[in-house]
């Protein structure tokens, strides 16, 4: 009996030290150590055996089966973890690699990145960045901008009026109401809740009944007002060439023209000098500059200094004409996006052809 127990152990290890994977092992377990096993019979037989034989095979027997079942074990776990290691190498994954198929990544329209820039120089230069709404009163569109009842710009044929639906006060008339035809209504706007020294831009989109190549029903501005007390015109002009000069070189001139706003004495419009030309408008090849149309000089918006009658709005809330000066400037965002990409129709920004946009990736 001994000797079989010695040849069940022999024969157990070798198997165990054997095999090759989990599954294997647990096969050996059940046939040398399970239920039916040949060992488990023997420790089971251990009571009718002769009294004297009884200690030294039990003995023997129960170290048979310690002896294997820790050597299973051992071997389940050494197994399973290179198993475990296999898996691992073989169904390694780089999940940094793109996805298949590559997706394509999109950008922000050329006229966000613009408006982006514009805003970065003018934070860069002290400015808080300001929206306010596009639908818009009469009042801050027009009257508190100074602008005359017969002003052209309030006749139906150039401006969207809105009609005041339900819960529109009484007295509002039909033309009460608008789309705004410029950021400037936002002069009044932050005048009213913000006190001097004030410097603020507003971008965001404005409207008007104008459809060519230059122009579109729905188009951006950004408005800029800077009051306190001292401001100039050289202020102004200071301001304007520092951010053209950082959106558009820093060789870059600007001028300023006798114009006419209602909201803004003196008025001038601004220019640029051309960054193609570099002024001179001439360019090698070419009868004359076809940017500036041999100018030397490009548009590209109104300014001047805010007119008195302006602060007798927002006088109560800390702007008395008497002591404040500011100027205001107000330009379109589409027009430095084309000067800047070389896109010759606005239109072409709002056709939102994916194989024009993604030029500006
Ligand atoms: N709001 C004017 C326009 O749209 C531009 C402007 C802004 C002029 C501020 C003067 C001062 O034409």
């Amino acid at each position: 009996m001994l000797e079989r127990l010695e040849t069940i152990e022999a024969e157990g290890t070798a198997a165990v030290n054997g095999a090759g994977s989990a599954a294997e092992l647990e096969n050996l377990r059940v046939k040398f150590l399970g239920r039916k096993a040949e060992l488990t019979g023997i420790l089971r037989g251990i009571a009718d055996l002769e009294p004297a034989e009884r200690g030294p095979v039990g003995g023997a027997a129960n170290k048979v089966r310690k002896g294997l079942e820790a050597l299973v074990e051992s071997r389940i776990e050494s197994l399973a973890g290179a198993e475990l290691e296999a898996s691992l190498a073989s169904d390694r994954i780089d999940v940094t690699l793109p996805g298949s198929p590559v997706r394509a990544v999109g950008h922000l329209h050329p006229i966000t990145r613009t408006r982006r820039l514009i805003e970065d120089v003018m934070i860069g230069l002290g400015y808080q960045v300001m929206e306010g709404p596009e639908v818009e009163h009469d009042f801050y569109n027009f009257t508190a901008l100074n602008h005359p009842a017969d002003h052209p710009a309030r006749m139906l044929q150039d401006t969207f009026y809105i009609e005041s639906g339900a819960g529109a006060p009484e007295e509002a008339g039909p033309r009460d109401v608008l789309l705004r035809t410029h950021t400037s209504p936002m002069q009044v706007r932050a005048m009213e809740t913000t006190p001097p020294p004030l410097f603020m831009i507003v971008p965001g989109k404005t409207y008007r009944r104008d459809s060519d190549a230059t122009h579109s029903p729905m188009f951006h501005q950004v408005e800029g007002l800077a009051v306190a007390e001292g401001i100039t015109l050289a202020d102004l002009k200071g301001t304007l060439l520092a951010m053209l000069r950082e959106i558009f070189g820093p060789d870059r001139e600007i001028r300023m023209r006798p114009h006419f706003f209602p909201f803004t004495e003196p008025s001038v419009e601004f220019d640029v000098s051309c960054f193609k030309c570099r002024g001179s408008g001439k360019v090698e090849g070419e009868d004359r500059c076809n940017l500036c149309k041999g100018i030397g000089w490009i548009e590209l918006g109104g300014a001047g200094m805010v007119d008195p009658n302006v602060f007798g709005f927002v006088r109560e809330a800390g702007y008395d004409p008497d002591l404040v000066t500011g100027f205001a400037f107000g330009f379109g965002i589409e027009r430095i996006a084309m000067l800047r990409h070389g896109v010759g129709d606005l239109r072409l920004f709002f056709d939102n052809d994916v194989r024009l946009l993604e030029q500006f990736s």
